[in-house]
């Protein structure tokens, strides 16, 4: 797409929720910072959506908007296609089409790129236009811009985010407020956070997506949302929350991708000697982290470079306009480049490592019965699985005990089968909560 001689940029928009309502409003409202910067006018020329009568948030001249989205993507005096669609299908055969058709595109859908992105890229490719996908992590933040460019020489040996705002705003009300968990999601699906099917929210299931597509951009090699471990937030009580609280630590939702390098005496290496773990979970950080101020819809992404150190870029994770100022971000880029650039490379498969080598601390409370010798039986299992245990604390008595323990660094799979074993000692009544300590170690 050469769009450089152009005074008037036409863009698609599929999809009109809230996204796409809000980028169609920022770009009206944006005109005259478009020009100064672009040299040419951004003009939203067809809108199609899945129920033209439905109402809009935003006014739409009705001859704009259509319910065949093919229209859009066939419209060859269209330059740039922004889909906010979400979800697989139809979004993958629109955005395949808008490529074919040497249509540049900018996608919020971070659900397909974590699954499609060596197929779309190679398809930008082909036909020398772009793909951006900045909107897709992070809302309005510039994670992917700052690893694709700003970052692009730096080895990046790992990636710690929260990266959905609807989890990390449940968590805080929890927290903070005292919120039940239903109470906290219900405002998050009010205020537009949540995804159509917020389970892909709670369930880290986005998160997963989001650091599938961090970690490809940062460690230059595929990674797949199947390749990420995830654990959601569901499980994650107030009596955690009260229990990290008293012990120095808030509990977050964190997406962790970290490089395993060469030298390290592991068999499960690769001849590459790189392999790259990825996970989802909830974990208790350390207040004196810095992640540990992120709140409500708030996302952060805390990078370790081999020569920058320590950085963390910070902003509003969720949203229409934080979104819809990221997908701008894409279009105002889209339209200034002639041929593809570091975001239309296709990528080699990342070698994943299996997270049951990973070593943390763990928090684990059980709630077992009121019987003497309960604290030994306990104590035995852990020490059989070499989990060696840091602190212990009773919460509770008798029939109502609740242990809380957290161990030393003791290997994933080592952990899981302390998990197993202790679930099925008849002095335990339930395993309360599971969750991985973060950074001080
Ligand atoms: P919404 O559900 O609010 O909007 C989806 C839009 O797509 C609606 O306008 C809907 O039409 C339209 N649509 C659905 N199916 C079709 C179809 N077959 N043809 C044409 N239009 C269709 O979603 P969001 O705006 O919240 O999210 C959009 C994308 O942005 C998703 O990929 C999401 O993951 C991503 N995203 C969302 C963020 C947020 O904070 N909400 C933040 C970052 C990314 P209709 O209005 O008629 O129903
Ligand atoms: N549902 C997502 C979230 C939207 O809550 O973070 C932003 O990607």
């Amino acid at each position: 797409m050469n769009t450089s001689s152009k005074k008037v940029i036409s863009v698609g928009l599929l999809g009109c929720g809230t996204v796409g309502a809000s980028f169609f409003k920022l770009t009206e409202d944006s005109k005259i910072q478009i020009l100064k910067t672009a040299g040419a006018e951004l003009k939203i020329v067809k809108v199609a959506v899945k129920d033209k009568n439905k109402p809009r948030s935003v006014y739409i001249s009705p001859e704009l908007i259509c319910d065949d989205p093919m229209e859009v993507v066939n419209d060859d005096s269209i330059d740039v296609v922004v889909e906010c669609i979400g979800g697989i299908n139809p979004a993958l055969e629109l955005i395949s089409a808008a490529l074919d058709n040497g249509k540049s595109v900018v996608s919020a859908n971070k659900e397909l790129l974590a699954r499609y992105w060596n197929h779309l890229h190679d398809k930008a490719a082909a036909g020398k236009v772009q793909l951006f996908c900045e909107a897709a992590v992070g809302g309005a933040i510039p994670v992917v811009r700052a690893l694709e460019v700003s970052l692009a020489g730096e080895q990046i040996s790992r990636v710690t985010g929260i990266l959905n705002g609807t989890t990390n705003y449940i968590l805080t009300k929890m927290s903070e407020e005292g919120l039940a968990y239903e109470d906290a999601l219900r405002e998050a699906q009010e205020m537009g956070f949540a995804e159509a099917d917020p389970t892909a929210d709670v369930g880290g299931h986005d998160a997963a997506s989001k650091l599938a597509i961090l970690s490809s951009v940062a460690f230059h090699s595929e990674v797949r949302a199947d390749d990420v471990f995830c654990e959601g937030i569901e499980n994650v009580t107030a009596a955690d929350m009260d229990f990290a609280k008293r012990s120095g630590y808030t509990v977050k939702l964190l997406a962790v991708a970290q490089t395993l390098g060469q030298g390290a005496e592991d068999s499960s290496l690769g001849d590459s000697g790189q392999k790259i773990a990825v996970r989802v979970y909830p974990a208790m950080v350390p207040l004196t982290h810095p992640l540990a101020s992120v709140r409500l819809s708030f996302n952060a992404c805390f990078l370790e470079g081999a020569a920058s150190g320590e950085l963390m870029l910070y902003g509003r994770g969720a949203g229409g306009f934080p979104t819809a100022s990221a997908i701008l971000g894409d279009v105002m880029t889209a339209v200034s480049y002639s041929s593809p650039g570091t975001a239309s490379n296709s990528l080699k498969r990342a070698d994943i490592y299996p997270v049951g080598g990973l070593e943390n601390k763990y928090c684990i409370s059980l709630y077992v019965s009121d019987e003497s010798g309960v604290l030994a039986k306990v104590a035995e299992v852990f020490a059989k699985n070499k989990v060696s245990i840091r602190s212990m604390e009773q919460m509770g008595m008798f029939s109502e005990a609740r242990l809380v323990f957290i161990t030393h660094m003791a290997k994933e799979d080592d952990m899981q089968r302390t998990l197993a074993e202790l679930a099925s000692l008849a002095c335990v009544e339930k395993v309360g909560s599971f969750l991985r300590v973060y950074g001080d170690e």
